[in-house]
């Protein structure tokens, strides 16, 4: 009885300290702010000037109270002795936080009222902010004095801070407070600016631009409101990537004044455009082929891998009964194969293939077995074939009877009596007997059009929904190898599945050192998925092919070798026969070979792509010997190249100067950032030249960094970000003629790249809220860009938007971001346009931006569609909080 009671009050001790602990989490903190001129706030009217500080509050929900007790001139001295700091502690409380941030006034020898040696005095007053605030229980932060800007004569920049940051660093140490190097950051922001573009970040104010200043002000010390936001932006992204606790109060863009004007151009139209500027990038990554896309569910099916027996195991461990490798004579790529032998009197030996982290088989579903097997015994063999769920219990049987003295493909159907998403297969050999195996598959019946040994149904049907204009293969990394010996090759993934040659997959050992739980030491290259596959794939899904071929570079972020320029031949020779594959009559070598695959009429390929992410002059020197002969060979298929692995930087510059040169078909941009980099780049394409090399956004994703969540989660944060992005592409789509999204597939149970478009398991597949966005530009694609301004302006910031006509369907296609956490009702002016007839809207939302699509909740975040009811072409609409809607006005006539 006392144990009981012990129990129930202890039950309800936690049960109060859990909801205390709720509610306590659910009161937002103060933040106090104390420090000088550059933190404090300014008055508004008629006054340029702000600090950064009084711009902080922007970029927080409503529930923090931010209070702003820096004042002009103060240093650390006069802030207490003018009894500032009594005051901020009196309000200070519990599981408050104070920013401190003094050093510019604290520097001014001439002035005893304020000046603090760094060493003793400086040091020992922000040693007593930091002792109150703790006594308080509160969280304090130390921040460096923000940078002045100054360049000498040689336009060099400079410093004029002496020791105090030092302090402050060393300081933060000693006393393990959170620091906020805006000394650092700040210097960085203005070098970035260079010389006259950091003019913006303080105060150049020309003569008469403000009432107040008639003679107008140069002051390179205190910012403008452009440089208070920039600097308070960069404590805030301080805040972000040490996931302080106070992160989780960060608006994902500031906010920005409601009543805004949309207006869409419908009479100004702007340049034309293909309306098919969205595909797929699909690479081998995260077991998105072999263990994904394409069906085949055994590991290691013709026992290729270096440890040949990897995947395999003896049923029981018991069973009395021989399991060895043995090699074929005069074989080419399928070397091996593997002998059992059953002893006389034992019963069950075999062996077993637990598939791609399991094999997934549904109820009632059909399942086709086959093998290539010969009989070595002197009596006819049969196999017992079994499929045995993840409790040991079998769920299917078949036989394979009388094989026979010499190597033959046996078939046999197994059908599933439960569904289970890890089965094994077991091959049992009866006693008394030995047999050679080969090439032991099971596919489902199910694939994608029910081809033979095809593709995922499930995983093709995503794709094909979202109408990619494009597929781009093999990758990715995949297609450069660690080394120039394990490169994609696409002739050797071609014809008769037994005889594709396996190599390694890059990603196989890619995170060995770094990250080993995402090493995947049973990650190779079956090549069941080859070129044919994907052709066919792109043919049934009504997109372009866009094959990348190695341009005789391994990856460089491996090995880095390079074939010498005078042997890159046979690499010119593989595109130039790949064109002939693709495109040529069947009359021709590679044109027959496709003819006897089964497709005589030509895929009709007009994209190529020579080398994947490849930098430096060793790239460009490769790309020019490869397009001299293609140019003249194949005028008609269009080259991509590379921009390199960054969207901005020396590289990059370096290889877009390189390819305007060379004059570029298409130039490939890779970035994989942050939610804000999104955001800040909506402007990115702009600006432009509109001469030269189109733009291939090839691979792209919003990377979120979440405390505890290696995997980078595939939330609607990041997707709400691309989104934005993404209507930034879209109104320049004249420029930016193809985009897509990367990675494509990722295996919940042996990734390596996280975040992917679609995920899946042995059994299921689903869209990420990433997946939604892609869809919903893809399917509301135009043929002609709209012209778009938000109250007046050109720039977005906030609220984003793109809009299209589709000349094809006489509709306009509006497309409205909303990345503020309020819902935002803004008037929409479709000008010039005349008579609507019908009207809907396409929105995608959720409650948090933390919200994720799962295996259980493939659809929690997904769009929903509604029919409107507006005929006018001036209107209010009402954006959900943190949404992305599509609307689309059908015209009459
Ligand atoms: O998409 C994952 C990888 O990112 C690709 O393989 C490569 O091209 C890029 O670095």
């Amino acid at each position: 009885m006392k144990t009981k009671n012990f129990f129930l009050v202890a039950f309800c001790f936690a049960l109060l300290s859990v909801t205390s602990f709720a509610q306590e989490s659910k009161t937002a903190p103060q933040i106090f702010l104390i420090g000088d001129s550059t933190m404090a706030d300014k008055p508004l009217a008629d006054n340029p000037e702000r600090g950064w500080g009084q711009l902080l509050p922007i970029f927080f929900d409503k529930s923090v109270s931010i209070k702003n007790h820096a004042v002009n001139g103060r240093s650390t001295k006069s802030f207490i002795d003018e009894g500032r700091w009594n005051t901020v502690l009196s309000q200070l409380k519990k599981d408050d936080w104070v920013f401190i941030q003094f050093g510019h006034n604290d520097e001014k020898k001439e002035d005893p009222t304020r000046y603090a040696a760094p060493q003793t005095g400086y040091k020992n007053n922000l040693t007593r902010f930091v002792n109150d605030v703790r006594a308080k229980g509160a969280n304090p932060i130390l921040l460096t004095p923000v940078m002045r800007r100054r360049f000498d004569a040689q336009g060099k920049f400079f410093d004029t801070h002496e020791d105090y940051p030092a302090v402050v660093r060393s300081l933060a140490k000693d006393l393990k407070v959170p620091l906020i190097d805006l000394h650092r950051t700040t210097q960085t922001l203005i070098e970035d600016h260079g010389i006259e573009g950091s003019k913006q970040i303080f105060l150049h104010i020309a003569a008469g631009a403000y009432k107040s200043l008639p003679e107008g002000k140069i002051d390179d010390t205190h910012f403008s409101e452009y440089g208070a936001k920039k600097v308070a932006g960069l404590v805030v992204a301080n805040l972000r990537s040490t996931f302080s606790p106070l992160a989780q109060y960060l608006l994902t863009v500031p906010t920005t004044a409601l009543n805004q004007t949309v207006t869409v151009q419908v009479d100004k139209p702007g340049a034309s455009i293909s309306g098919h500027q969205f595909g797929v990038f699909f690479e081998d990554i995260n077991f998105g082929a072999d263990g994904g896309i394409y069906a085949e569910l055994i590991k290691n099916r013709s026992f290729e891998f270096p440890d040949a027996l990897m995947g395999w195991k003896k049923i029981d461990a018991n069973a009395k009964g021989e399991m060895k490798i043995l090699e074929h004579e005069n074989a080419k790529n399928n070397l091996h194969f593997v002998r059992l032998k059953n002893d006389l009197n034992s019963s069950g030996f075999g062996i077993a293939n637990n598939g791609f982290r399991g094999i997934g088989v549904a109820q009632n579903a059909r399942y086709n077995f086959s093998v290539q097997a010969r009989n070595i015994s002197r009596k006819p063999i049969n196999l017992r074939l079994e499929l045995i769920n993840a409790s040991g219990q079998k769920i299917a049987q078949a036989a394979i009877k009388n094989i026979s003295g010499d190597w033959k493909n046996y078939e046999a159907i197994l059908k599933a009596s439960a569904t289970e998403p890890k089965a094994t297969l077991n091959v049992i050999v009866e006693s008394g007997n030995e047999v050679d195996l080969d090439m032991v598959s099971l596919f489902p019946q199910n694939t994608w059009k029910g081809r033979k040994n095809g593709l995922r149904a499930d995983m093709v049907q995503l794709l094909a929904e979202m109408k990619p204009a494009f597929v781009r293969f093999p990758g990715g990394c995949i297609v450069e190898g660690r080394n120039i010996e394990e490169r994609y090759q696409w002739k050797t993934t071609i014809g008769d599945p037994a005889e594709r040659k396996l190599i390694v997959n890059r990603w196989n050992m890619e995170f060995l050192s770094r990250n080993p739980q995402r090493a995947a030491s049973d990650y190779f290259q079956s090549f069941g998925l080859g070129f044919y596959e994907y052709f066919l794939l792109c043919e049934d899904i009504g997109a372009e092919p866009l094959p990348i071929l190695n341009c005789g570079m391994a990856c460089q972020f491996n090995s880095k070798e390079l074939v010498p320029l005078n042997q890159l031949d046979p690499y010119i020779q593989d595109a130039l026969d790949l064109i002939e594959f693709a495109n040529g009559s069947i009359l021709t070598k590679w044109g027959k070979v496709r003819a006897e695959l089964g497709h005589p009429a030509p895929f009709n390929m007009k994209l190529l792509g020579v080398g994947n992410e490849q930098w430096g002059p060793q790239y460009i020197e490769r790309y020019q010997e490869f397009a001299q002969v293609l140019k003249k060979k194949a005028p008609n298929v269009a080259l991509v190249t590379s921009a390199g692995p960054s969207p901005a930087g020396e590289l990059f510059k370096f290889l877009w100067e390189k390819l305007r040169e060379q004059k570029a078909d298409i130039i490939d941009e890779h970035y994989y950032q942050s939610p804000q980099w999104f955001y800040d780049n909506v402007h990115r394409y702009d600006n432009y030249p509109r001469t030269g090399p189109k733009v291939f956004a090839g691979e792209y994703a919003a990377h979120v960094s979440e405390k505890g969540r290696p995997d980078r989660p595939n939330n609607w944060e990041a997707a709400l970000a691309e989104a934005a992005l993404i209507t930034g592409l879209e109104r320049n789509a004249d420029l930016v003629t193809m985009a897509s999204y990367a990675p494509l597939f990722g295996n919940v149970d042996a990734w390596q790249w996280s975040p992917n478009l679609i995920w899946v398991d042995t059994l299921h597949s689903f869209g990420t809220p990433s997946y939604y966005v892609q869809k919903m530009f893809s399917l509301n694609q135009g043929t002609q860009i709209l012209p778009v301004k938000i109250n007046g302006e050109i720039k977005q910031e906030g609220l984003y938007a793109s809009a299209v006509k589709d000349t094809r369907s006489n509709e306009v296609v509006v497309k409205l971001v909303n990345a503020g956490t309020n819902k935002n009702e803004v008037s929409l002016d479709l000008a010039g346009l005349s008579a609507i007839a019908s009207s809907k809207a396409i929105t995608l939302t959720a409650p948090e931006l933390k919200a994720e699509n799962s295996l259980s909740a493939p659809q929690k975040v997904a769009p929903t569609e509604q029919t409107l009811k507006i005929t006018t072409s001036k209107f209010k609409y009402e954006l959900p909080a943190n949404s992305f809607v599509v609307l689309r006005f059908k015209l009459k006539n």
